[in-house]
């Protein structure tokens, strides 16, 4: 999501921070500051759009100074203008944040109570004024660097949520402090330098020395030291480790393709979409969070997810879990589609519009035919603001971060579990299920991102299955219920990046059609977890092999059925069936991933493919 970066040492900041921007313009962004102390005082400035206009706007108003921070923002709280734009100011203090504070409602209530006034929509600048306020009030430590470390260490304290901070004080010069929680962050340890970093790519012009934060952690930089706390307080020991990667492998993190590191990026995207959204104590998902206005989720008779691609295959995950939990009559239909019928809509109709992008042409098309007829729409989608966000009555906002890979992986996996905390809501308000129901399927999803790290661990055994079939020129899915639209998905992965001929079916329906494809030449992929759909796809299955056909199976972890039955076996850990199609898309993603990588096709950036669709 956002990019930071911090310098304090002995060349002019501003060059080096907008370099290191430079470096992180992979996670994408829509504004872009810096913040610089010098002998007169503090100065910030802030632009919209591209760095070229914040280069532009440091040349108009040139800023000389050693300590800054610099900020490269991707909307999560508040549109993308240059109110919002961070660093975010408070008397002598300037932040910069990347993450998400869950409790900002509360803070902000409470800081308007005591009389602060805000200039933005951010979480931020409550960081801002929290450090402020205890700075004030802390006129008794002595050395300015320590009272802002400890004016830090308070507000932390009151902060719940996910951060990446680095904050400075016009009347400490020679500090830069830093905070990490849930979101990266990294020091570069230079010869009387410091500079602080989302990610490596910004530092490695100045040093390849790195120290890695670690959750909890603050840290007080000077010219000549990093003074690490944990979260009591204590000093921690950590010496710098050195960096080898090339700049463009460390964009990658070390990965070989955006794709591949945005597979891995999932358990966190996962994370940041659920963070703050629910209370697993009282079973509530948080409404304001969802877009939905309450009387509209209780007078819906029918929910119509519309979407192309990878987010029509989790639309059809939606409608199930829709029906299936919540009770209601689900549609899912391609936006392309829609558009060109007569569909009937009304009044009472939630249209869910599902588009990671929020600009696809087709599904702003089927959205505006909805609106037209009365219908109500939520945006779904991963752009604050998009085209669709706009147009529609509400908005829920994924939190996976750009995604660079033209091939969607996290943002199908974080519209998974958006859908799940949508039919969660729809059950509360609707009181179709206990509260003891709802908690379940929110302790479900909240063990998501470490299951899906261990479905990551064995990303070996699928790149085996890829090594011996990535030459195949046809590949058959096969999935039931949940892991029909797994089939589509996993079968799209795979034509997108490595161009072999792959089509998704419904277990049930291979006897009407695909089972003449089946010989001996015909791999197909079987999802075939340990759920109610078990024993009947395990009869496609043996079906498959009659007809000497190739089974790769995704199989829960110690099916030895399975293993009896192929070597080509790529496993999940034992879960709850609802949240089965989360982990199960990581194999197929992983298998898609190493066909194409040893193919040598163009895995970020496949032929004739964009990431959006601004045209039908
Ligand atoms: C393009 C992208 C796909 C995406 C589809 C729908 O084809 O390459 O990854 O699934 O558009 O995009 P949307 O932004 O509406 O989800």
């Amino acid at each position: 999501m956002c990019g930071i970066v911090g310098y304090l040492g002995n060349r002019q900041a501003v060059p080096v921070l907008l370099d290191g921007l430079r470096r992180l313009e992979y996670r994408g962004y829509d504004s872009a500051g810096v913040a610089i102390v010098n002998p007169q005082g503090l100065a910030v400035v802030r632009a919209v759009g591209k760095l070229d206009n914040l280069t532009q706007a440091t040349t108009d108003e040139p800023l000389v100074g050693c300590l800054g921070i610099g900020h490269t923002r991707w909307a999560t709280h508040g549109r993308p203008n240059q109110r919002n734009a961070h660093p975010h100011r408070s008397g002598p203090i300037a932040v910069v944040h990347n993450g998400i504070i869950e409790n900002h409602l509360e803070l902000k209530a409470q800081l308007i109570a005591s009389g602060v006034k805000f200039e933005s929509d951010t979480d931020t600048e409550i960081v801002a004024h929290l450090v402020d306020q205890h700075w004030s009030k802390l006129t008794d430590v002595g050395k300015a660097e320590e009272r802002l470390l400890q004016a830090v260490q308070l507000s932390l304290a009151q902060l719940r949520g996910a951060y990446a901070l680095a904050i400075l004080c016009e009347e400490a010069p020679d500090a830069l402090i830093v905070a990490k929680n849930a979101s990266p962050l990294v020091l570069g340890i230079g010869n009387e330098e410091v500079i602080c970093a989302s990610d490596i790519p910004a530092l490695l012009n100045y040093t390849r020395d790195v120290i890695f934060l670690e959750d909890g952690e603050v840290a007080l930089l000077t010219r000549g030291a990093v003074n690490i706390k944990d979260s009591s307080g204590n000093a921690v020991e950590r010496s710098p480790q050195r960096i080898a990667w090339s700049p463009v492998q460390a964009e990658k993190g070390g990965y070989k393709h955006f794709m591949l590191k945005e597979i891995f990026e999932q358990p966190r995207a996962i994370e940041d979409t659920l963070r703050g959204r629910f209370s697993l104590e009282t079973g509530e998902v948080v409404a304001s969070e969802l877009g939905i206005p309450v009387e509209i989720a209780r007078n819906v008779d029918r929910v119509y997810f519309v979407a192309c691609g990878t987010s029509y295959h989790a639309s059809l995950a939606g409608r199930h879990w829709i029906e299936q939990l919540a009770r209601l009559p689900s549609q899912a239909e391609l936006a392309s589609e829609v558009r060109y019928r007569a569909p009937v809509f009304t009044e009472r109709d939630l249209i869910v519009a599902v588009s990671q992008s929020g600009e696809t042409a087709d599904t702003l098309a089927a959205v505006q035919s909805a609106q037209a007829q009365g219908a109500k729409v939520l945006a779904l989608t991963n752009v604050l603001d998009s085209a669709i966000a706009r147009i529609a009555d509400g908005a829920f906002y994924t939190h996976a971060g750009p995604e660079i890979g033209v091939a969607s992986t996290k943002a199908f996996t974080t519209q998974l579990v958006a859908m799940l905390l949508l039919a969660t809501f729809l059950v509360q308000e609707r009181e179709v299920l206990s509260k003891d129901a709802s908690k379940k399927i929110l302790g479900d999803l909240v063990e998501v991102p470490s299951l899906m790290r261990r479905c990551l661990s064995i990303r070996s055994e699928v790149q085996d299955v890829a090594k011996r079939w990535h030459q195949t020129e046809h590949m058959l899915f096969l999935g039931r219920g949940l892991g029909f639209p797994l089939a589509l998905e996993g079968a799209l992965k795979l034509k997108e990046i490595s161009y072999a001929h792959a089509e998704g079916y419904a277990a049930g329906e291979m006897k009407h059609g695909p089972i003449a494809l089946i010989d001996e030449e015909m791999p197909v992929v079987v999802i075939a977890p340990q759920d109610s759909n078990y024993e009947k796809t395990l009869s496609n299955l043996q079906e498959v092999k009659a007809r000497d056909g190739q089974v790769l199976a995704i199989a829960t972890e110690g099916d030895q059925q399975m293993k009896s039955l192929t070597e080509d076996i790529m496993v999940i850990p034992n879960c709850s069936e609802l949240v089965m199609p989360l982990l199960a898309s990581v194999p197929l993603q992983l298998l898609a991933y190493y066909t194409a990588d040893f193919k040598g096709t163009d895995v970020d950036q496949p032929r004739n493919l964009a990431k959006t669709v601004t045209v039908e």
